[in-house]
């Protein structure tokens, strides 16, 4: 079957194990098709899942530093996603911050799913530092990027109860299985063009 005319293309970029890509390649995102993994780290479980998904990987050279790309990296990432007439960028567990090049071609078009109830907790190892400040309700959020750190306008977010006795592991697979209900629903709603920003606020339109 051929691919509709107003498909949004959507590249996910990704570090790791892979969960939420592959929630997102698996739910219905309206028009949105998950149409590239951008990846890190050629050795991660998600390069795995993609191959057996049939997703395109496009693999990257990040430079020398550990938490972004090199400025060379990101331009040529800009370039080449832009050549493909990508729509949406999703950040899926990538571990490091996007700056000027993808920001300038891509502002207002990338998401980042994260495990906190942002603004708390931003950056790494969120859920064990909400753990041990001893909050009772964590979650996960998903949010439009920009230059800070977890910091663009929140789409949506979901509560998570801490419960007595819970650990890290615990309260993040937890997390996780709410990450893999907000994060495509969000994606839906952008394909749809239902999501305005208006400074930090999101409004979700009727259909
Ligand atoms: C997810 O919990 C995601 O929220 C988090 O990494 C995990 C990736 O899991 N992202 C961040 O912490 C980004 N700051 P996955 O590879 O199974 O999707």
């Amino acid at each position: 079957m051929g691919k509709a005319a107003d498909a949004v293309k959507i590249a996910v970029l990704a570090s790791g194990r892979g969960s939420n890509f592959e929630a997102l390649c698996k739910a219905d995102l309206g028009p949105g098709r998950v149409e590239l993994l951008v990846c890190d780290r050629p050795d991660a479980p998600v390069a795995g899942l993609a191959r057996r998904l049939g997703v395109e990987i496009l693999g990257l050279d990040p430079g020398p530093k550990r938490t972004v790309l090199s400025v060379e990296c990101e331009t040529r990432l800009a370039d080449e996603l832009v050549r493909r007439g990508t729509d949406l960028v999703c950040l899926a567990g990538f571990m490091r911050m996007l700056k000027g090049p993808m920001l300038s071609a891509f502002r207002g078009r990338i998401m980042n799913v994260h495990p906190s109830l942002l603004p708390a907790f931003p950056g790494l190892d969120s859920q064990r530092r909400a753990l041990e400040y001893g909050v009772k309700i964590a979650g996960c959020t998903v949010h439009y990027v920009d230059e800070g750190m977890d910091t663009g306008p929140i789409i949506a977010q979901a509560a998570v109860e801490v419960r007595e006795g819970d650990g890290p592991e615990d309260l993040a697979g937890r997390i996780l299985s709410r990450e893999h209900e907000i994060f495509p629903l969000a994606v839906r709603l952008h394909c749809e063009g239902r999501l305005a920003v208006a400074g930090r606020r999101v409004s979700i339109r009727e259909p």
